[in-house]
């Protein structure tokens, strides 16, 4: 019997996701990352899922890639192996950072390496004052990879990256937030409450400009001003007419009233 390695409930609204590892530390192994992705699937296009919010069982947020299943038994099996297993977990990180709703990271303990990744992937981070977190790759001989370089030199100032990743020293929840590698550090006790307020507020929101808006803050990231300024006319206007009532009608004359074929000519406005 293969282990439940993701947990989730749906709760008003609020997909509650867990990596559900907590006697390994939640380290992602293959396994986790497949399901992840199944779950991520079935969460992302339901009705009653607003925000998605992204935590731990027991102590761990995550502890990074699994040493043992990610890194030594993948490459025993060869290069093709590691590829599928990488592609795998940059899979589904990349699925989350572009996903429907807003996501938030409850960062409720441990979070190593490559958990650096779904991280930087959550649209908001929430840390408890509890959690640690380490670029410990250093402290096992390799550099920051699956990304976790690129979040810090996105997130940390130049400095705060080169000293977190150069000495794979722990950093706690407050010094997190300090960073900006969180939004927030806050006691463990009261983190869900807090989370959970966020997550109502931007259920209040309309889910057509929160998704708009989140897309356009990673995007316009990499854009010059004048291409900043040029993609949010654009997306503003697809916003706007995501409910565009004349496709709408021209559906309906094809299928319901069947009085024009779309091949053929155009609908009658
Ligand atoms: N990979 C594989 N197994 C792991 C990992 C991991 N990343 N993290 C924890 N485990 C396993 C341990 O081997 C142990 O297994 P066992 O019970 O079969 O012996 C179990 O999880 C519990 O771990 P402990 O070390 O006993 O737990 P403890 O609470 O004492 O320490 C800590 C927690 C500090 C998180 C420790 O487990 C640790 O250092 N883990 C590795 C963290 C890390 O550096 N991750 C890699 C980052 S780099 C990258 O992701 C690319």
């Amino acid at each position: 019997m293969s282990e439940e390695t993701v947990a989730f409930d749906i709760e008003n609204g609020i997909a509650w996701v867990r990596f559900n590892r907590p006697e390994k530390r939640n380290c992602m192994n293959p396994a986790l990352n497949r399901r992840m992705m199944e779950v991520l699937d079935q969460l992302e296009f339901r009705d009653d899922v607003g925000v998605l919010v992204l935590s731990g069982e027991g102590n761990a947020w995550s502890a990074g890639m699994d040493l043992k299943e990610y890194f030594r038994e993948t490459e025993a099996k060869g290069l093709g192996a590691v590829r599928k297993v990488q592609a795998e977990a940059y899979g589904w990180w990349r699925r989350l950072r572009w996903y429907r709703v807003p996501t938030i990271a409850m960062v409720n303990g441990w979070c190593f390496g490559g958990g650096y990744g779904p991280l930087f992937a959550c649209d908001l981070a929430f840390a408890a004052d509890e959690a640690q977190f380490a670029l410990s790759e250093i402290n096992w001989g390799i550099l920051p990879g699956g990304g976790a370089t690129k979040v810090v030199v996105d997130l940390l100032s130049m400095r705060d990256a080169m000293y977190h990743a150069l000495t794979g020293e722990l950093i706690d929840g407050r010094k997190a937030a300090a960073w900006k590698l969180v939004n927030e550090s806050l006691p463990l006790e009261g983190l869900k409450a807090r989370v959970t307020e966020v997550a109502n507020t931007l259920l209040k929101k309309n889910p057509v400009a929160l998704k708009a808006t989140k897309d356009a803050i990673r995007r316009v990231a990499e854009m010059t001003y004048d291409n900043a300024e040029d993609y949010l006319v654009r997306a503003q206007e697809a916003a706007n007419s995501f409910d565009n009532q004349a496709r709408k009608e021209g559906i309906r004359q094809f299928i319901d009233e069947k009085s024009y074929k779309p091949g053929l000519g155009a609908y009658d406005k």
